[in-house]
């Protein structure tokens, strides 16, 4: 039995809202025939100027309407909130839900039959796949791609990872500011992502791995002309999925995001993606927890890009991209259908490694285990995690004195000053930065180095916090603290001279001071007053769910398909 497709309900009656559904499209020059039952794709666009990263996407969009309308359907495109990384405040974070619900909104709304989803962006992508998959229709994304590689002074650089570099090396005064802001120019000379292994890019290449895009998606620079090509051929693929009924949660299944959480650790991918993929899973009523990111701290590092090694996303497009990381983790990839119908292991089929430098095979590694560790322990009764390959195998077991902050402003004033009591072997603390404390959860979390070690040539110490941190940054970072301190966790009766204890061999993160002791500080703590007290702020902070659940709100988790039965009017 054929299935009715859904556009139907909008432009398949006779009636008063037929005629208004149809002929209000029609003054956008719609013919008739449009209408006639063909799967109507909607193309769920993040485009802004205000979001470089995206500012490609109308001409991908452009690509995506071709091959709809070659394989017989009808696309639709329309606008929804975009999320500038470095352009929002007090971050793009805290708007990520807000992203979900236009989207979900959005395409639950409007008479479409699948949608295809362009992000890029940090934020824009798992916000995109969070709202889609509430609804759960065919999904295809088409990812903005990445900015070709930074140059400057005859060399590569990378956005983010040597913003950190420079800005430091400025504080230590072995970099001029006219050097520092010429930089500027040579690290963003196109359209597209952070051309790190960042968020973005990290977010790309697992939907890739999730068999949510086609293969060669994440990597493929923003401005070469394949990408245009693939938004074709991803016009083409979601009018057949339509056809096919081959829906968001057939494609993102329990086996999918094991092969997302095996993926990162292999691209050396973004701290991020914990819990924006806990987000997802949580949309889709998956069973996802902290510890399920423990398979991949056994999988070997095999992309060579930073944050992590030493390569670019444009590197990595040429030497074969994800299909090769793919085809090496074969052994490892749980069986999972993709958007194309077929098994994941279909993505990595011809792939061949044009330099295997940037993308190592599994008998040759760039370090021997990547992933995210995921600590727990008396600071962190919900969990906490460290990005073991971006941080420096000396401190991975340490034990010091904490050194606190209370909040980002008392960081910010303090982490300079001269007479600051602080050693190579202090552990720096961070408060009020996880979802409810900032709030948003911002990427604070690999704070700078105190000015006076800089100067002795320290760039490394263990920090702490319920902040995130960019998935271009890097050091021995903690973060994602749950539950954070805001909501009252025990990060909130840290003390400056503390002990704490870090072992991320054992995974461990320990405040050493006795039950009696901390009992009578919980006692004595109050939270702070709301920062925000009206608007999307206020909803984010009575809902928002810690770190562990994904930093979702909690009314939004789960789906809804049932079909829109009221009119619009
Ligand atoms: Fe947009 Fe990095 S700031 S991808």
């Amino acid at each position: 039995m054929t299935k009715t497709r859904r556009n139907r309900a909008w432009y398949g009656k006779t009636d008063r809202d037929g005629f208004i559904h149809r002929s209000w499209m029609k003054n956008q020059g719609f013919p008739d025939h449009v209408f006639d039952g063909r799967p109507v794709i909607g193309i769920c666009n993040t485009w802004s100027e205000f979001t470089p990263c995206n500012s490609g996407l109308r001409e991908l969009a452009e690509g995506v309407k071709r091959g709809v309308w070659e394989a017989g359907g009808f696309p639709v495109e329309f606008p929804v909130m975009s999320l500038g990384e470095t352009q929002m405040k007090p971050t793009a974070m805290l708007f990520r839900n807000l992203l979900a619900m236009d989207v979900e909104e959005s395409v639950r709304a409007y008479g479409m039959d699948g949608v295809v989803l362009l992000g890029g962006c940090d934020k824009t992508t798992p916000g995109q796949l969070m709202g889609a998959a509430s609804v759960d229709l065919p999904t295809i994304v088409v990812s903005a791609g990445p900015m070709l590689n930074g140059k400057w002074k005859g060399r590569d650089i990378g956005s983010g990872t040597d913003v950190w570099k420079f800005s430091e090396a400025v504080r230590a005064g072995e970099m001029t500011l006219q050097d520092f802001m010429a930089a500027e120019s040579g690290m963003s000379r196109s359209k597209g992502v952070c051309m790190t292994m960042g968020t973005a890019s990290t977010m790309a290449s697992l939907v890739e791995a999730m068999g949510m895009s086609l293969p060669l998606n994440a990597a493929l620079p923003a401005v070469d002309s394949r990408r245009m090509a693939l938004a074709h051929m991803t016009g083409r693929r979601i009018v057949e999925m339509v056809e096919e009924d081959l829906k968001f949660s057939d494609v993102a299944t329990r086996a999918s995001f094991e092969n997302a959480i095996l993926a990162n650790a292999a691209v050396g991918g973004s701290t991020n993606a914990v819990v924006h993929l806990l987000a997802i899973a949580g949309r889709l009523d998956i069973e996802l927890s902290l510890d399920d990111f423990e398979i991949g701290s056994e999988v070997p590092l095999l992309v060579n890009c930073m944050p992590s090694g030493q390569y670019l996303m444009e590197d990595f497009a040429y030497a074969g991209g994800m299909p090769v990381v793919l085809k090496e983790l074969a052994p490892l990839l749980r069986p999972a259908r993709t958007i194309m119908g077929g098994e994941i292991s279909a993505y990595a089929e011809g792939a061949e490694c044009y330099n295997d430098d940037v993308i190592r095979p599994l008998a040759n590694p760039l370090k021997p285990a990547s992933g995210v560790r995921v600590l727990r322990g008396n600071l962190a009764p919900d969990g906490a995690i460290i990005k073991p390959s971006a941080a420096s195998p000396h401190l991975l077991e340490h034990e010091g004195e904490a050194l606190v902050f209370e909040s980002i402003e008392d960081f910010k004033a303090n982490i300079d000053r001269e007479d600051l009591a602080v050693t190579p072997d202090t552990v720096l603390v961070l408060k009020g930065c996880g979802p409810k404390g900032y709030p948003g959860m911002p990427e604070v979390g690999n704070m700078p180095i105190p000015a006076r070690l800089v100067k002795q040539g320290v760039r490394d110490m263990v920090r702490i916090s319920d902040a995130r941190m960019s998935g271009t940054a890097f050091g021995t970072v903690v973060l994602h603290v749950a539950p954070e301190a805001q909501a009252g966790g025990p990060l909130a009766l840290v003390h400056t001279g503390d002990r704490v204890r870090l072992s991320a061999k054992d995974g461990k993160l320990e405040l050493l001071v006795d039950a009696a002791e901390l009992e009578r500080r919980r006692v004595a703590w109050r939270p702070d007053p709301p920062r925000y007290t009206r608007g999307y702020a206020k909803l984010y902070f009575d809902h928002v769910m810690q770190a562990d659940r994904g930093a979702d709100l909690d009314f939004l988790v789960g789906k809804d398909t049932r079909p829109v039965t009221r009119e619009s009017h």
